[in-house]
């Protein structure tokens, strides 16, 4: 198990505990009762967090057992949505707060501003408010109700905008920047090309895969938002070792995969209902990041993926980490069995109460499970 570091433990170096009591006591012939005590405390406080901050990463590294079996690979999931926030942006938005805090960028009683498709924002506000900030978030109109709902809940001042692409002045992120420009004391996050995105998962994200392996993987498997996730891990793992595969897992309707495969973003056919993933330009979070190769995956098979993971893993997440686990499935396949194939369960299912886990919204979306073993995996 990696040791237990917060991205920003590590930004700022190893927490420095005072020296247990232990000893002094014991030779001042302090009562064996005391000392025990004290040796508890002093054990405690190696466990607690400065407050909500300290909780990010150091997430667990879980077997899908099924697919393990069926692939005769070890598939691995990192249970990102185990954050406090519930998803990977929790490593993102605190490696980026801590970094705007020290260049003076982010003041006290600050208003941190974003557009996001929802985990970014709630992983700022989450973590911002803890550290005294405010936050204002802009998403687009297709994100999820439920975490629009907890935006709302935390205080947050949210945006709903209509969802159009990067090159119209109305898309989400345009108005983020804008209104950070517009309001004294505010910092624009920009998650897509601030690279302190993709240095919170080189410091955290790759070492605890590493260490999680023992540095036994053959891949690593990630979708992409900003890019940071596979950015900054792709980089560790390869510097750790030039033979670990990073594969970009693609929905249908992002650039990724022709990017990656052709080297221009003009295929893009297809849409998909995934949300935080489905990226069509190269952000700096993705400039030189060590990419092997892609996958595209498609949400038919993906939801198919989505009610397995629940149902005979019992593993509630969203619809980007079942497309991770699919392009993952794909890559053990093509690489042959022994290997160990690492990917990342993003967020949790709760978020996607009103859709993914909703039978209406899944047959309006012609999207309803059907598969009841593992024959959609012939579909991959
Ligand atoms: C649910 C979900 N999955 C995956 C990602 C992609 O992560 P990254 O931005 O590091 O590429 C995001 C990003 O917002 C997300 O919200």
């Amino acid at each position: 198990m990696a040791a237990r570091q917060s991205v920003e433990h590590a930004a700022i170096g190893p927490r420095s505990h005072p020296k247990p009591e232990k000893t002094r006591l014991k030779r001042s012939g302090v009562d064996s009762a005391a000392v025990r005590e004290t040796r508890v405390a002093a054990e405690a406080h190696d466990v607690w967090t400065s407050g909500i901050c300290g909780a990010v990463g150091r997430t667990p590294m879980i077997r899908l057992r099924h697919l393990s079996e069926a692939t005769g690979c070890e598939i691995l999931g990192k249970a990102e949505f185990l954050n406090p926030g519930g998803s990977v942006k929790d490593r993102a938005a605190l490696g980026m707060i801590v970094d705007a805090e020290r260049s003076g960028r982010l003041v006290a009683g600050g208003t941190i501003v974003e557009g996001t498709a929802g985990n970014t924002g709630i992983g700022l506000a989450l973590l911002g408010l803890a550290r005294g900030y405010k936050a204002r978030i802009v998403v687009p109109e297709t994100v999820s109700i439920e975490k629009i709902t907890l935006l709302r809940a935390l205080g947050v001042d949210v945006r709903t905008v209509p969802q159009v692409p990067y090159s119209n002045p109305g898309n989400y992120q345009h108005v983020a920047r804008k209104l950070a420009e517009e309001e004294p004391g505010a910092w624009w996050a920009n998650q897509f090309d601030n690279t302190a995105n993709r240095e919170a998962h080189f410091r955290t994200t790759g070492p605890e895969i590493w260490e999680q392996t023992q540095g036994r993987l053959s891949a690593f498997v990630a979708a992409i938002g900003s890019g940071g996730t596979i950015a900054g891990v792709g980089r560790y793992l390869k510097e750790r070792d030039r033979s670990v595969r990073v594969v970009c897992a693609d929905p249908h309707g992002a650039a990724m995969w022709s990017w990656i495969k052709h080297g221009h973003t003009r295929f893009t056919e297809g849409d998909s209902v995934a949300e935080g993933i489905g990226q069509n330009r190269v952000t700096r979070n993705l400039a030189d990041a060590p990419i092997d190769d892609a996958v595209r995956v498609g949400d038919r098979v993906a939801v198919e993926m989505l009610y397995h993971l629940l149902r005979r893993e019992g593993l509630s997440v969203g619809l980007s980490a079942a497309i991770n686990v699919c392009a993952a499935v794909k890559v053990a396949r093509e690489s042959g069995r022994g290997g160990t194939v690492v990917t990342v369960l993003c967020d949790g299912g709760a978020r996607y109460a009103s859709t993914l886990f909703n039978p209406d919204w899944l047959a309006r979306h012609d999207l309803s499970p059907r598969a009841p073993g593992l024959e959609f995996m012939e579909q991959l």
